[in-house]
């Protein structure tokens, strides 16, 4: 186990494992050294599962267990390759992510983090009907690039609190939803016609930089970006470009393309609301990943895959 998470995964662990917990993030090679001999490991999205780290394992291996939702951080057909279980931490955290997509997109379009500041420094002077004037959210176009368990989250928060309508596009096809009227639509329509833009896909090859110059142009001067799922999907020198000039409005950021770096520029930007990471960050939601993660590994030892995982087809290959 890479860090101590909240929650009952240690307890669970040690009832039945020889827990090891590193306390910190090692450099890669410091990893392997660590892990070698591990039945199961529960690293961090810092930490990098490639072949290298199996290698370094070695045969003992049966499952990793990753303490998130996202997994690109994992070598997954790897994993599959050797017949290693690859766990994660689905679900428990689609309502924490979901809360905070909203909260960036509230705190951005009402310019809540400027008007924080304004307060702190002084600056407020009496109410004056033409200071601070954000966007109205109500009503407004939700475009969502994603469309899985935690974009449908957001469509549900923002149609059914908001009154929103709501666009989605995914590579993998957009489900309906009973509850609510989400229209699917190509990304260039999207991204055309929406006043909010909100990212929900996992980070792979092809979604790598799926929002770079040219889909920022094709955005509407009055939009608003918000991003919760892996920073590398926007190019982030290009959206520090966009903003400065006015290309859209603004944007709410809770990963970036180099963590714990931002872009240069990023941070000068005043219409921004940035977050250090912190979509599942409440301690009921990590204490619920923490014992998934824990329970993934468990299922493995009694001879059973994992609750959530992501390679269901070593079950072919066993
Ligand atoms: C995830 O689970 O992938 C998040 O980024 C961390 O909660």
């Amino acid at each position: 186990m890479t860090l101590t998470v909240p929650g009952p995964a240690e307890a669970l662990l040690r009832e039945r494992c020889q827990l090891t917990i590193l306390g910190e993030i090692l450099p890669a090679q410091r990893y392997r050294e660590a892990i070698q001999g591990a039945v199961g490991l529960l690293p961090q999205l810092r930490d990098g599962i490639d072949e290298a780290a199996l290698d370094a394992a070695g045969p003992t291996l049966k499952v990793v267990s990753n303490y998130a939702v996202g997994l690109d951080n994992v070598d997954i057909p790897a994993c599959t390759r050797r017949g290693i279980y690859v766990g994660h931490t689905p679900q428990v955290l689609t309502n924490a992510t979901a809360d905070l997509a909203i909260t960036l997109l509230l705190s951005t379009a009402r310019r809540v983090v400027e008007a924080d500041r304004e307060m702190r420094e002084g600056r407020y002077q009496g109410w004056r009907p033409d200071y601070l004037l954000g966007q109205e959210v109500t009503g407004a176009t939700l475009g969502l690039i994603g469309y899985g368990r935690i974009g449908q989250a957001v469509a549900r928060r923002a149609a059914k609190g908001f009154s929103m309508q709501v666009l989605a596009y995914d590579p993998l096809g957009v489900r309906p939803d009973p509850e609510i009227a989400v229209e699917e639509c190509p990304l260039e329509r999207l991204l055309q016609e929406s006043d909010f833009i909100s990212c929900h896909v996992p980070l792979t090859a092809q979604t790598h930089h799926l929002i770079g110059p040219s889909e920022l142009a094709s955005m509407r001067r009055t939009a608003i970006l918000i991003n919760t799922s892996r920073g590398p999907i926007i190019d982030e020198p290009a959206l520090v470009e966009a903003l400065q000039q006015g290309t859209i409005a603004g944007a709410g950021l809770d990963v970036y393309e180099n963590e714990p770096q931002m872009a240069a520029g990023l941070a000068d930007c005043p219409n921004t609301v940035l977050l250090p990471h912190l979509g599942s960050a409440t301690g009921q939601t990590r204490a619920a990943m923490g014992e998934l993660a824990a329970r993934n590994i468990l299922e493995v030892l009694d001879g059973r895959p994992p609750p959530a995982w992501a390679n269901p087809e070593l079950a072919i290959q066993r």
